[in-house]
C-alpha cells in the first residue's frame, strides 16, 4: 500500500459508500474472485475436487503457499506432496478447501501494521481461531457441515483492515477512545465514523458474489439477535465463536469488555434453533481443540510476518 493511495478523510466527510468505493479498486479487492470461487465450490454439493484444483492452480502464489503448508508439520504427512491433486488426495478435499481459503485471505493480513494494541498479525490469529471455532461448533454441536462457518470467521473483521489501511489516523483515534473507556471498538467507530467495521465488511462483501447467509453473519457479528429466519444460525454461531476466542485471549480483541448477557442470549437462542446443548463444557472442549491447532500453526509459521 503506497502512501499516496491512503485516503485520510475526516470523520465528518467520510461516508460508508466512499470507503466501499475506495476498497473496490484496492489490493483488498484482488482476493475477491478466488475467494468467491472457492466459497461457491464449498456451497455446491455437486462440486468436484477438479473444480477446486483448477481454481487453485490458476493462482500460482496460492498454489505454492498451499503446497508449503500441506508439507508442514501441521498435517504430519511424511511423503512430499508436489501437486494440488496430491494434496487433495493426501490431506483431503475438506482440508484443502480450508487451506486455500485461509491462504488467499491471509494476503490481506500480510502487512505488519501495529497501531496501539492492534496489528494485522494479531487480527489474523484471531480470525483463524474464530474460523476454526465456528466450524467445530457446526460439526460437533449441530452435526452439520456449516459450509460458510470457516470463511465467516476468516473474514468477519475485514472492516478493521479497511480502517487501518485507508483511515489510519481515524482508526488510531478510535482505538485510543476504546482503550481509554474500555468499550468495544464498534461503539467508538459509530461515534467517530457514524458506522462500524461490521457495516464496512458487510457493504464490501455484498459486492463479492458470496452467499447472503455469510454476508449477513459478518455484517451483524456484534449484533446477531437482529438476524432472523434461516440466516440466524450462522450469525449467532459467529458471535458465540468470536466471544469464546476473545475471552480466551487468542490474538487481537476488539471487545475489551465482553458482553456476557448478549452472549448468553445468543447461546440460548442457538440451542433452541439448532436443538443443540451448547454449554460451558461443550465450548471448553472446542476451545481446547482450537488452541491446540493454533499452537501447531504458530510453530509452523502461520502467523509470522511474510508467511
Ligand atoms: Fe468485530
Ligand atoms: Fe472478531
Amino acid at each position: 500500500m503506497s502512501e499516496e493511495s491512503k485516503v485520510e478523510l475526516s470523520g465528518d466527510s467520510l461516508s460508508l459508500a466512499d470507503l466501499v468505493h475506495i476498497v473496490e479498486s484496492s489490493d483488498i479487492a484482488s482476493i475477491k474472485k478466488t475467494v468467491s470461487e472457492i466459497v461457491n465450490v464449498i456451497n455446491d454439493p455437486e462440486s468436484s475436487a477438479k473444480q477446486l484444483k483448477d481454481i487453485i492452480e490458476l493462482d500460482p502464489p496460492l498454489s505454492a503457499k498451499l503446497l508449503r503448508l500441506a508439507n508442514s508439520a501441521f498435517y504430519g504427512y511424511t511423503k512430499r506432496i508436489t501437486s494440488i491433486q496430491e494434496a487433495i488426495v493426501c490431506i483431503g478435499f475438506d482440508a484443502v478447501k480450508d487451506l486455500a481459503l485461509s491462504q488467499k485471505v491471509s494476503q490481506l493480513f500480510d502487512k505488519y501494521d501495529k497501531i496501539r494494541d492492534y496489528s494485522r498479525d494479531l487480527l489474523w490469529k484471531h480470525s483463524v481461531a474464530v474460523a476454526l471455532f465456528c466450524k467445530l461448533l457446526y460439526r460437533r454441536e449441530y452435526r452439520e457441515l456449516g459450509e460458510n462457518s470457516y470463511v465467516a470467521g476468516l473474514l468477519h473483521d475485514l472492516g478493521l483492515i479497511v480502517e487501518d489501511q485507508f483511515i489510519p489516523i481515524l482508526f488510531s483515534y478510535i482505538l485510543e477512545k476504546s482503550e481509554a473507556r474500555g468499550t468495544s471498538l464498534y461503539q467508538s467507530e459509530k461515534e467517530v465514523l457514524g458506522f462500524d467495521h461490521t457495516e464496512i465488511g458487510g457493504a464490501i462483501l455484498a459486492g463479492w458474489d458470496l452467499p447472503d447467509e455469510l454476508v449477513t453473519a459478518i455484517a451483524s457479528h456484534h449484533d446477531p439477535l437482529r438476524v432472523g429466519g434461516d440466516f440466524a444460525k450462522l450469525a449467532l454461531s459467529l458471535h458465540v465463536s468470536n466471544y469464546a476466542v476473545q475471552k480466551a485471549g487468542i490474538g487481537y480483541s476488539d471487545m475489551p469488555r465482553i458482553d456476557l448477557p448478549l452472549f448468553d442470549q445468543c447461546r440460548r437462542q442457538l440451542n433452541e434453533l439448532a436443538g443443540s446443548k451448547i454449554n460451558e463444557t461443550a465450548l471448553g472442549l472446542i476451545l481446547e481443540e482450537v488452541e491446540k491447532s493454533i499452537s501447531v500453526m504458530e510453530s509452523t509459521g502461520w502467523f509470522s510476518h511474510g508467511r
